[in-house]
């Protein structure tokens, strides 16, 4: 259903080269037969690194990247491993629901921060007192889709170190980032710096595959496999091999290329058709980049209810932003999944949204 969030089309699969590792390691599944070590299987963590030193200018070392089931997880390890219960932790505002669920689910304090176009507003984090750690999409906020400025992001690694506080790095989307090169990460910037660097293949792969990664300090490294061993021992060995064998062989960055080509022209579809059908409701924020558009309406709707009924009455899919606010004044609008779905679909959508809005709102 447009313009669901998650809903993998044939086009966006990793296709036939993905099929033949898939195919070639069936046929001897017996070669991972055994328990893997917690932290992962590592000819994965040895591609993982590879890519991370070459696209996001991570120096990392194999041994530091922790295998994780989604991104999810991940956090979960930085919530038993850096803090206590009670812990204060920094979140953008707005942000993803889920993450923040899962942080109050392990009896953390998620503190909303605003977000500015540079990316979390230093001046107002500055004057929250015991933080211990924060969480950020520098290279595309979610859900604004802002980038973070590196004066942002040098002010941030400041700030953790004054405070004695983490910072995670959530760098989901980094690798689709249309006619320019991807940005370095955040964790990049500094050796040595207090970072816990969060990467994922859901979006790129698929999400039912739902393989991830985080990178780790060196001095953390056994703490954080003995808490990855004491949740679940350890991921799929079958999946993190599959996935090294497609990383290896190049597989993976000419998919990453082809996914580029066919999401940008799908993203050009949705904010042309949104440009001309819906500018009288309200306009798109955030960078090029991701799979995902971000609709804000010119005056404040109520969203939720909007989501509810357009999904009911219209069969359309939206997100509904005032929803990922927990303390700013919201802005109202939609979150439009649009990498899922044709050009020619998306017009249609956006057409089946524009009636919608005005049988609604006139
Ligand atoms: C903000 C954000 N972070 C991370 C992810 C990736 O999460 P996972 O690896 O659990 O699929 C997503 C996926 O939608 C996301 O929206």
């Amino acid at each position: 259903m447009p313009f669901a969030f998650i809903a993998p089309d044939q086009e966006s699969l990793p296709g036939k080269n993905w099929t033949t590792v898939v195919a070639r390691t069936s046929k001897s599944p017996w070669l991972h037969n055994g328990y893997c070590d917690p932290g992962g299987f590592m000819p994965y963590k040895k591609a993982v690194c590879d890519y991370l030193r070459q696209y996001r200018g991570l120096r990392c070392e194999p041994e530091q990247v922790i295998t994780t089931d989604g991104t999810q997880q991940a956090l979960d390890l930085c919530a038993s491993v850096l803090f206590e219960r009670s812990d204060k932790i920094a979140v953008e505002d707005p942000y993803f629901q889920t993450h923040i669920n899962l942080m109050e689910f392990r009896g953390l304090k998620p503190i909303p921060i605003p977000v500015t176009q540079d990316g979390i507003d230093i001046e107002k984090l500055k004057k929250q007192k015991k933080i211990k750690g924060v969480l950020v999409t520098p290279c595309h906020q979610y859900p604004l889709g802002y980038v973070s400025s590196a004066e942002n992001n040098e002010k941030l690694l400041a700030w953790a170190k004054t405070e004695g506080a983490w910072i995670i790095e959530d760098d989901y989307d980094s690798e689709l980032r249309y006619g320019k090169k991807p940005l370095p990460a955040l964790s990049s910037y500094k050796e040595g710096a207090p970072c816990i660097y969060l990467g994922s293949f859901t979006k790129v792969i698929y999400p039912g595959f739902n393989m991830a990664y985080m990178v780790v300090p060196k001095n953390l490294i056994t703490v954080f496999e003995g808490a990855k061993l004491l949740i679940d021992r350890h991921s799929s060995e079958v999946h993190q091999y599959i996935l090294a064998e497609f990383i290896q062989n190049g597989f993976y960055y000419s998919h990453v290329r082809r996914l580029k080509k066919i999401y940008e022209k799908r993203r050009q579809a949705a904010v042309r058709a949104i440009g001309k059908y819906l500018s009288a409701y309200g306009h798109i924020e955030g960078a090029n980049e991701g799979t995902h558009l971000t609709f804000i309406f010119n005056h404040p709707q109520d969203d939720v209810k909007l989501s509810e009924l357009f999904k009911r009455s219209y069969q359309i899919e939206t997100r509904p932003l005032s929803a990922c606010y927990r303390s700013a004044k919201p802005l109202t609008g939609f979150i439009l999944g649009y990498a899922h779905f044709t050009e020619e679909e998306l017009e249609h959508a956006v057409l089946k949204l524009k009636d919608a809005l005005e049988q609604t709102l006139g």
